[in-house]
């Protein structure tokens, strides 16, 4: 790896900004966050980072503020007040309740999509119209707001099958259903407001079977860019059992995403969606993130997403050789068309370190050591996705925690240097899965 900036190394010093340097305010709080601070931040092009409201690790990259990701006013007032030049939104909630469209009339550049472009995320049922319109690829669907039109379909249609609500719920609302009784249930509770408004409306849709994969474009309104892929490990158990997670562990490159496979997937699937968006006049501007199923006839559309993932970017940017400044700012500038990124040729792979109990409950606070020694290894990096620093000491501050993350010559060095990082961690209320990236080809 090449050697990264010390924290500040990047800032100018007395003699005021440097020419076409900016100051970037990335808005988010988990491992996604962190790496994408830890790469703006090494960018000649970053002047000062901001994060607002970051965690203990990220605070190494970047200065912390005390703001929340929904405080839109707060938001505005911070960048008029630090003359913000460009934002890099992390997570959907801001981007589907419209922050960058309220970013943009108060004249500060973004990167995300608008509201109207954020629909791919924020309903599935618009997103499997959209599909059907434009000729992508999808699963076959029905969607309903009557529990008893649902009940009718899936039993005539039968099991397996896969139910979800149609708006934001924080990855919960996906059943995929083995039996008809326990679609019927995941409906009848989608609608009767177990996810409140978002299961006002359900998509029921048939099952697919094959590899999944995430894959990453960068759009500006016209134009797509590949970026990369991943594959994370969903389920919280060993050999993907128990219930399902905000993701514990993820790799790049998957070992079947060849130059061939990527084409397929723009031809058929991101391009034509870039150029659906631009023809309903809602062009779609910043990262487009396509969770896809490898079936026998194709790759399929299970779900966009319209940001990074999490922990997918965790793979991602510790592979990007070029600078991703100018990229992001390209993508809101509507000038990719006159770029490329380069990648590094290394494996990365990531494993979550999450507190006893996830995704259930868990109690925050316990301290965690090691980090330090953990992070001399070479090839490694740490993404802190839920901690605090507080005295001068680490603690634990949400589900996931830590994302141990290496690069290698192969995925197979990868995971040894990870594991190796997570055996320098002290942290007893903390656990991961020991099988992320085992299953694929060494
Ligand atoms: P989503 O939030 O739409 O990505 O769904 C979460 C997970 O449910 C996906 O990662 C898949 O593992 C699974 N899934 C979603 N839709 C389908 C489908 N049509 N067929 C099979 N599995 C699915
Ligand atoms: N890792 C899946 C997501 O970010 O939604």
């Amino acid at each position: 790896m090449e050697p990264k900036p010390l924290p500040g190394e990047h800032e100018c010093g007395a003699g005021g900004r440097r020419e076409g340097a900016m100051r970037i305010l990335v808005l988010g709080a988990g491992g996604r966050e962190h790496a994408l601070c830890w790469t703006i931040g090494a960018s000649p092009l970053c002047d000062k980072l901001f994060c607002a409201p970051g965690n203990g690790g990220i605070a190494e990259e970047a200065e912390c503020v005390k703001l929340e990701v929904a405080d839109t006013a707060g938001i505005l007032a911070f960048c008029a007040e630090q003359a913000i030049d460009f934002v890099v939104v992390g997570p959907e909630a801001p981007l589907v309740g419209g922050l960058v469209d309220r970013l943009a009339a108060a004249g500060v550049k973004a990167f995300g999509p608008s509201q109207k472009a954020a629909e791919l995320e924020g309903s599935k049922a618009f997103t499997k119209r959209f599909c059907n319109r434009f000729a992508i690829p999808t699963a076959r669907y029905a969607e309903f707001s009557d529990d008893a039109a649902a009940e009718r379909h899936i039993r005539a249609v039968g099991a397996p099958i896969v139910v979800k609500a149609d708006g934001l719920a924080a990855g919960k609302a996906v059943v995929v259903a083995a039996s008809v009784d326990d679609a019927v249930a995941a409906a009848r509770a989608m609608l009767g407001g177990r996810f409140g408004a978002a299961g006002r409306r359900i998509v029921v849709e048939e099952c697919l079977a094959g590899e999944e994969l995430s894959f990453f474009a960068l759009c500006d309104g016209r134009n797509a860019l590949a970026m990369a892929g991943a594959q994370d490990h969903k389920r919280v158990g060993e050999g993907d059992t128990g219930p399902n997670t905000g993701g514990m562990g993820a790799y790049s490159p998957p070992p079947m995403l060849d130059e061939a496979l990527s084409e397929t997937i723009m031809a058929r699937i991101v391009r034509p969606t870039v150029a659906g968006m631009a023809e309903l006049g809602r062009p779609y501007r910043g990262v487009l993130f396509a969770g896809l199923m490898l079936t026998a006839e194709g790759p399929k559309l299970l779900e966009y997403n319209v940001r990074f993932g999490d922990p997918e970017t965790q793979v991602l940017l510790p592979r990007l050789m070029s600078d991703l400044v100018p990229a992001l700012v390209a993508a809101a500038d509507g000038v990719l068309d006159k770029f490329a990124l380069r990648w590094r040729p290394e494996a990365a792979l990531t494993v979550v370190l999450a507190a006893r109990g996830y995704p259930g409950p868990v109690t925050h606070g316990s301290a965690i050591a090691g980090l330090a020694d953990a992070a001399r290894l070479p090839g490694v990096m740490l993404f802190h996705a839920g901690t605090l620093r507080e005295g001068g000491r680490l603690r634990a501050n949400g589900g996931r925690v830590l994302n141990v993350t290496a690069v290698g010559r192969d995925l197979a060095e990868a995971r040894t240097r990870a594991y190796a990082a997570i055996a320098r961690i002290d942290w007893p209320d903390g656990f991961c899965r020991r099988d992320i990236g085992a299953r694929t080809p060494r």
